[in-house]
């Protein structure tokens, strides 16, 4: 099959088209012909070396993608040849074929295109992971998402809107701010030219917010923990401004607040098909009537990977780099 190789880590450059083996099947597993597969960070990181697939998983990049079931493990039920489905990957998605785990695989509804679909998976169940089932906002509470354009930050915001929060989000620019308020954010604030957390404060009335959604790390620790509520979450899932910072303990204890890290790659697959059937519980209605979907920025022919890696390193995109594959 084809697929997207690289023989040493380094920039974009080193990405090729090549021939590969397909995937081995495996009993409790789906072979999925993938339509579509999108760009997220950590696969510019891989490409540099710097974040290795689990053991055991595919060396190739790519953490979802869409297409159609063409062999049902034997140990499966529920699925059949020929149905469109959408997989949360732990690697190989740059790729013709993937063999993947029945429990990270969704159907995809009717509504939403090959395109949209292999755009959702990584993206909408990161935010819903750790929006909703680490940082619990209340019914009308209030959330923060960082990185209000990325790929999780517009599946964050579409998830959000949709449970009748209220979303504040940083970007970074006055261009990528006003199509964030478009997407359905309440706030917008430019992290290049405004301090965010007295905005956050003055936009909550002084109250702050339930849920940071938190891809910045040591930079944002202390600014991040102003802007918590009573009994707020602070969820970091990124460390793109460093791994250390100063955290003052007694607003900690006195504010009764939760500091949590979170990776969905490396969770087992009973943990992944426990966060996906709670997704499709939750959102599932949502995703069937179109009212949620992802924002495609662009879509690329798979053997334009490079140019989708160039896009995201120069954050040149609003929502998801989408690569076709067949
Ligand atoms: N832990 C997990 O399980 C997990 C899973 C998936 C993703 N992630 C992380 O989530 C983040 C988003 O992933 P993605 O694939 O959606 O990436 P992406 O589309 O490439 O977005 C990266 C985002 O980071 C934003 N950013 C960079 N510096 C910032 C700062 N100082 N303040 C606020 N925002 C800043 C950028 O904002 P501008 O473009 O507006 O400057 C951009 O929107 C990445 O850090 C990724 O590693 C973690």
């Amino acid at each position: 099959m084809r697929a997207i190789v690289f023989d040493q880590p380094g920039d974009e450059s080193v990405l090729r088209v090549a021939t590969v083996e397909p995937p081995v099947m495996a009993p409790h597993a789906l072979r999925i012909r993938v339509q579509a597969t999108a760009v997220n960070r950590a696969d510019l990181l891989q490409r540099q070396g710097l974040y290795p697939p689990p053991p055991g998983v595919s060396p190739l990049l790519g953490l979802e993608c869409a297409g159609e079931v063409v062999e049902v493990g034997r140990e499966v039920t529920g699925w059949q040849v020929g149905a469109r489905a959408m997989a949360l990957l732990s690697g190989g998605g740059y790729a013709e074929q993937v063999v993947v785990d029945a429990g990270a695989v969704m159907p995809v509804p009717s509504a939403i295109s090959d395109e949209e679909a292999g755009a959702i998976p990584e993206t909408f169940i990161t935010a819903f992971l750790n929006i909703f089932l680490l940082g619990k906002p209340p019914d009308k509470g209030r959330v923060l998402v960082h990185g209000g354009g990325s790929g999780v930050g517009t599946a964050a915001t579409s998830l959000c809107k949709e449970a009748g929060l209220t979303v504040l989000v940083t970007a970074g620019s006055d261009e990528k701010c006003a199509r964030c308020l478009q997407h359905g954010a309440d706030v917008a604030i430019n992290y290049h030219t405004e301090e965010f957390a007295p905005r956050v404060l003055a936009a909550t009335q002084g109250k702050g917010v339930d849920v940071i959604l938190d891809c910045v790390g040591g930079r944002y620790l202390g600014a991040n923990v102003k802007c918590l509520t009573m009994g707020g979450a602070l969820i970091v899932i990124g460390l793109t401004g460093g791994t250390r910072g100063e955290l003052d303990l007694a607003t900690l204890l006195r504010r009764r607040l939760r500091l949590e890290g979170s990776t969905l790659r490396a969770r087992s697959a009973v943990e992944k098909a426990a966060i996906v059937n709670s997704f499709i519980e939750r959102f599932g209605e949502a995703l069937k009537s179109g009212r949620v979907r992802p924002v495609v920025d662009r879509i690329l022919p798979l053997a334009q990977a490079a140019e989708g890696h160039r896009v995201l390193k120069a954050s040149e995109h609003f929502g998801k780099v989408v690569l076709r594959v067949n």
